[in-house]
């Protein structure tokens, strides 16, 4: 809302922001009381094409692009969602739980719905509330959302008061970026960061009421009363959000981990002085020394992040470590005191699992310490305290730098309590401190492989299946490689630890397997090579991440990639990396859509 043309603007928001999920788009243009109504199923390009909106000159317009969660990817089903009078229309991102039972009671009362959507009864709700107690549109959404059960962030318009624009948000991000004399709503600020570095991010159960000409009021939900906000200055460059030249931005984003690594341990890491410095974990560094355990939750590319943590913590700090998909451990009914400290990992800071985790662990008295590189995000609002990966905005939906700065980060976490707790030596400490200092450089040199593997993903790009192992603090790096493939090139292909092979997995394995593993020479290195030998015996074809001069394994493996030398615990930040570019170029190859795979989002905020 405000003084531009409103339809490139959205169009292109939308093009920033369709890494979040991208089944379906539409968009809504309004000039006083009438609304321009656009919707397809398939990309925001599809969305651009449906008319010429060159000559749109609306300054009020608003669009999304969709995950679907309830009703298939269809026209019908994208939004933005009109109100059975026309008069008002909603675009919404979360899940409305309770929408059958309120359909049902909105059809007794005479309503009709045109899709399969929890949205387009969010709507109609609104407008039965407006119409039966002569509400204004504010007070409409507030009551009408008092009866929602469901997360949401939603933008409600009204062709009955055409300067003013209602959001709301409860569990779905929603910021609001500050222009002159201009408004912008989205999930997150890549859309409107070419036009203003202030955003005021919603809390929870709040409503804001916006118009053109004055600034934003927020008011609490629950409690009905006006709440004063904080404008945050975003560091957010506008470069930092384009590809930069790489094909893909799953492609620059791993070429930007040694800077991210870098960024991520800057000012915290001061290896001269056998120093670690973070604010946050400083504060509370006696919840940690105190804690009886150590819980770390997550999922997906996170969850392996953690379990990453779980052999680094567990070796350095002495203290029991747990790694619970954040999916799981809401529902496990789990058991939690005030002695555990819960450390929650996400790149997004959304996912409503680990939100949903981190919930119960505060109810239940847990210290929260959250891991997040999404400034602002919610996780990073909600927990108590928590460290930010400097890895800079991650687009391609598949995690790359996120996973290394997590590491980074909780390598450093590790660091910092084991000194205190004296739990290793000074020159170990020392050791790691001056070799984790080293790993950018060290990943700029994995990255030459690149050519040698775009090579190997030729060879493997017609297989079905892939196997990937590694053992100790190189299994989940094997999970994270198999994860990689999966999800952007659509190979079935599974993670394990190298000695569980023979426990199963090892009826696989024939010429037509390949099988990759992580066989770096420190920890079980001996062990990793007669698991090779055990592969090679069956014919397996084996591409093997090996240390830079590594000979024995050469002499096995049908393909060697190498990573320089280092600790064992640092290795992951190196070994993944051939991984990531595997699976980037065998996915290319095939053509998929590296940077927005089908099925997934960047950020999921459903359950
Ligand atoms: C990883 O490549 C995937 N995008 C996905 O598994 C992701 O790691 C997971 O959804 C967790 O996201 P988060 O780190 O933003 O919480």
């Amino acid at each position: 809302m405000g003084h531009r043309k409103a339809a490139p603007l959205v169009l292109k928001g939308l093009q920033r922001l369709e890494y979040r999920g991208y089944d379906s788009a539409g968009m809504a243009l309004y000039q006083d009381q009438v609304v321009s109504l656009y919707k397809t199923q398939g990309k925001v390009a599809d969305l651009a094409a449906l008319a010429n909106f060159k000559d749109a000159n609306q300054s009020i317009g608003m669009g999304h692009t969709r995950w679907a969660t309830h009703g298939v990817p269809s026209d019908a089903n994208a939004h933005p969602h009109s109100s059975n009078s026309g008069e008002l229309t909603l675009i919404h991102n979360g899940i409305i739980e309770n929408y059958e039972a309120l359909k049902k009671l909105l059809v007794g009362k005479g309503y009709v719905f045109h899709s399969d959507t929890d949205t387009e009864v969010l709507v109609n709700l609104i407008e039965e509330v407006q119409k039966s107690h002569q509400y204004q549109l504010g007070k409409a959404v507030q009551v009408a959302l008092s009866q929602v059960v469901g997360a949401y962030a939603i933008v409600v318009f009204d062709t009955k008061k055409t300067d003013e624009l209602v959001v709301a948000k409860l569990g779905s991000p929603l910021a609001i970026g500050m222009g002159d004399q201009e408004y912008f709503i989205a999930s997150d600020a890549s859309p409107f960061i070419e036009y203003t570095n202030k955003a005021v991010y919603l809390e929870d159960h709040q409503l804001a009421i916006i118009k053109r000409d004055r600034a934003p009021k927020i008011l609490s939900i629950a409690t009905d009363t006006f709440t004063d906000y904080y404008i945050q200055e975003l560091e957010l460059s506008l470069d930092a959000i384009e590809k930069g030249g790489y094909k893909h931005f799953m492609l620059k984003e791993i070429y930007e981990q040694p800077r991210a690594i870098k960024d991520t341990y800057r000012g915290r890491l001061l290896a001269e002085d056998g120093l670690i410095k973070m604010a946050g974990l400083e504060e509370h560094l006696d919840k940690f020394l105190n804690a009886k355990r150590i819980i770390i939750v997550a999922c997906g590319t996170s969850w392996h992040a953690g379990l990453v943590a779980e052999y680094i913590l567990e070796d350095l700090v002495r203290i029991p470590v747990e790694v619970e998909y954040a999916s799981e451990f809401k529902y496990r009914n789990p058991i939690i005191s005030n002695q555990d400290v819960v450390i929650a990992i996400s790149q997004s800071g959304e996912t409503a699992d680990t939100l949903a985790a981190i919930k119960l662990a505060k109810e239940k008295g847990a210290f929260v310490f959250g891991v997040c590189n999404v400034v602002g995000s919610t996780i990073s609002r909600v927990s108590h305290a928590g460290a930010y990966t400097h890895a800079g905005p991650e687009i391609g939906v598949a995690s790359t730098k996120a996973f290394t700065s997590q590491i980074t980060v909780l390598s450093l976490i590790a660091l910092r309590i084991a000194k205190a707790k004296e739990s290793i030596s000074v020159a170990q400490y020392k050791e790691i401190l001056n070799e984790l200092e080293l790993i950018p450089q060290k990943v700029e040199i994995a990255l030459l492989a690149n050519q040698r593997i775009l090579e190997i993903a030729h060879t493997y790009k017609g297989n079905h299946n892939c196997l990937y192992l590694g053992r100790g603090v190189n299994f989940p790096v094997a999970l994270e490689g198999a994860l990689k493939l999966k999800e952007i090139s659509y190979i079935h292909a599974e993670g394990y630890p190298a000695a569980e092979m023979k426990h199963g997995p090892i009826a696989l394995i024939d010429e037509n397997m390949p099988v990759i593993v992580v066989a770096i020479n420190k920890g079980h290195y001996e062990k990793t090579v007669s698991n090779i030998q055990e592969i090679k015996s069956r014919k397996g074809k084996i591409i093997a991440i090996v240390t830079e001069g590594d000979t024995t394994v050469q002499e096995l493996a049908d393909h060697v990639i190498e990573v320089p030398e280092t600790l064992e615990c640092l290795s992951p930040l190196l070994t993944t990396i051939p991984l990531q570019l595997l699976s980037y170029h065998i996915a290319v190859l095939l053509n998929k859509n590296v940077d927005q795979p089908r099925n997934l989002a960047k950020s999921v905020t459903v359950e």
